[in-house]
């Protein structure tokens, strides 16, 4: 079976004194869209980078910009993300108790909208929300850190929101995050995942960025 999905390279794992260069690198060699994971050390116990790195990013390439907000009340920085340039907000259910008013103020703001969850959290928290969203963002490592193991037992759950959103006659992306790698992006893809956010397994691919987003292609065949 061959599967049709998007390559989203997350630039959390790239060289950041030569970050234009290796988005731009990434861009030559097929990436779809870019995935910019925000951290504020308090929802995850790790501090990344904030607007300004978006705001970088969209002046060396016009592709979608995948932004990931693991923070505390994103409402507070919606506006802030969208001016930095970025096409999609992916806000956590975990963070945000009223969710459908969360994902509405972020559509408000003429951007797409996500909704991400983490390992634990079970999908049905996510399901009011299938209808509302452009993607659901699975995460497959806890939040926090690039380079982990990927979290084999959130498998089925990709498999459930699948099924989810089409019983509700909807399609959103299936995006995974977390350990997304030549090991891995197989089962991804057989339980109904189109999305492939990966860090190390692009910038960190030995033989370099555009032969880790090859390698990833062929390991899905
Ligand atoms: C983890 C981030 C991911 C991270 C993935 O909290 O949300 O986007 O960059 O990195 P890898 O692909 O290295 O697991
Ligand atoms: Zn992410």
């Amino acid at each position: 079976m061959t599967f049709t999905f998007k390559i989203a390279p997350s630039i959390l794992a790239a060289d950041f004194t030569q970050l234009g260069e290796q988005v731009r690198e990434a861009e030559a060699a097929g990436a779809d869209l870019f995935h910019l994971d925000i951290m504020d050390g308090d929802f995850v116990p790790n501090i990344s980078f904030g607007p300004m790195v978006v705001e970088a990013v969209r002046r060396v390439t016009q592709k979608f910009l995948d932004v990931h907000l693991m923070i505390e009340q994103p409402e507070r920085y919606f506006e802030v993300f969208a001016k930095a340039g970025a096409n999609r907000l992916n806000i956590h259910v975990e963070t945000c108790p009223q969710l459908r008013n969360s994902l509405q103020q972020v559509k408000t703001l003429g951007l797409k909208v996500g909704v991400a969850i983490n390992p634990e959290t079970p999908f049905e928290r996510i399901v009011e929300a299938l209808d509302e969203v452009d993607r659901v963002l699975v995460m497959t490592v806890h939040p926090g850190f690039g380079g982990q193991q990927f979290l084999d037992e959130v498998l089925p759950k990709i498999g459930q929101i699948a099924r989810a959103a089409k019983a509700l006659n909807r399609a959103p992306e299936i995006g995974v995050d977390g350990g997304v790698d030549v090991t891995t992006i197989r089962r991804v893809l057989e339980q109904g995942a189109n999305v492939m956010i990966a860090g190390s397994s692009i910038f960190h691919a030995p033989t370099g960025i555009a032969a880790g987003i090859q390698a990833l292609r062929d390991a899905a065949k």
